[in-house]
């Protein structure tokens, strides 16, 4: 569904992305994970054109993405990023409301819809519909936030650490219900977060990035069972990688671990 063929970003000397190819399918939640300054952010913001890259090619659904306007291409991606941007003189109802009110859908349809929404999320619409950005949690704000990038039914949702500003607690809740939404809507999602414990628990697939490059791309079970190479073992931590074989010790000893696996 999304494509990046041989992609390249270079700013100034410094080369931020190197020859990155990488199939993300229909319907999969995908994780990208690294260290900071990796390139993850640099690789998401390239799928709706906020960032141009000096080389290479990206497709969605085959068509080269630098054919098509980039107005129409962000109406058509949800963006959510870390610190969410409610705008604040506009009700949550306004805020969800406002790119499908852009895209000229029925005021009778999206009033429905941001109603859907908000039940959906545990945001009774009678209570939040009305109130203004201010008079809501962190935790419900970014909730608002997340259900906004999905108003208008767009096929793609890119999400750049939209859980870190949280504390643990209505994080691993905001986690638990992601999951869960995200069986019901099915929607493509690049979910960015330097987090392995969230990547684990949401992803279908992991793409672990270094250096503008992707050193591993697997489901979270063959990314803990069998991590590439050493770079990939200290990102996991020892701690994990511990843990998952004492739960599969079968399946490690027959995966036959390289040498550096822990032991
Ligand atoms: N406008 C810019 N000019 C120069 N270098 C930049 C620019 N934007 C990003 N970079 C560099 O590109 C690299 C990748 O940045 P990017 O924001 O994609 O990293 P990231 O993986 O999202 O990191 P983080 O986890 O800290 O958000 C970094 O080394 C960053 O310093
Ligand atoms: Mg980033």
């Amino acid at each position: 569904m999304i494509s990046f063929q041989q992609v390249e970003k270079r700013i100034g000397d410094a080369s931020i992305i190197k020859g990155l190819n990488l199939e993300i399918h229909a319907g999969e939640l995908f994780v990208l994970i690294g260290p900071s300054g990796c390139g993850k952010t640099t690789t998401m913001k390239m799928i709706n054109r906020l960032i141009e890259p000096t080389a290479g090619r990206i497709e969605i659904n085959g068509e080269d993405i630098f054919k098509t306007d980039p107005v129409e291409l962000r109406r058509s991606i949800g963006y959510v990023i870390q610190q969410i941007a409610l705008f604040p003189h506009m009700t949550i109802g306004e805020n969800v409301a406002l790119v499908p009110k852009l895209k000229k859908m029925e005021r009778s349809q999206y009033e429905k819809k941001v109603d859907e929404l908000l039940d959906m999320v545990g945001l009774d619409p009678k209570v939040f519909k009305n109130r203004y950005p201010a008079e809501l949690s962190g935790g419900q704000q970014q909730r608002v936030g997340v259900i906004r990038a999905m108003a208008a039914d767009p096929p793609i949702i890119l999400m750049d650490e939209p859980f870190s500003a949280l504390d643990p607690i209505s994080r691993e809740q905001l986690q638990d219900e992601f999951v869960r939404l995200q069986k019901t809507i099915n929607k493509t999602i690049v979910f960015v977060t330097h987090d392995m414990d969230e990547a684990i628990k949401i992803a279908d697939r992991i793409c672990l990035m270094n250096d503008g490059t992707v050193v591993q791309l697997d489901t979270p079970d063959v990314l803990l069972q069998n991590p590439a190479n050493e770079f990939v073992v200290n990102f996991i931590g020892a701690k994990r990688l511990r843990k998952v074989k004492e739960l599969h010790p079968a399946t490690s000893k027959k995966a036959a671990l390289p040498k550096w696996s822990i032991s």
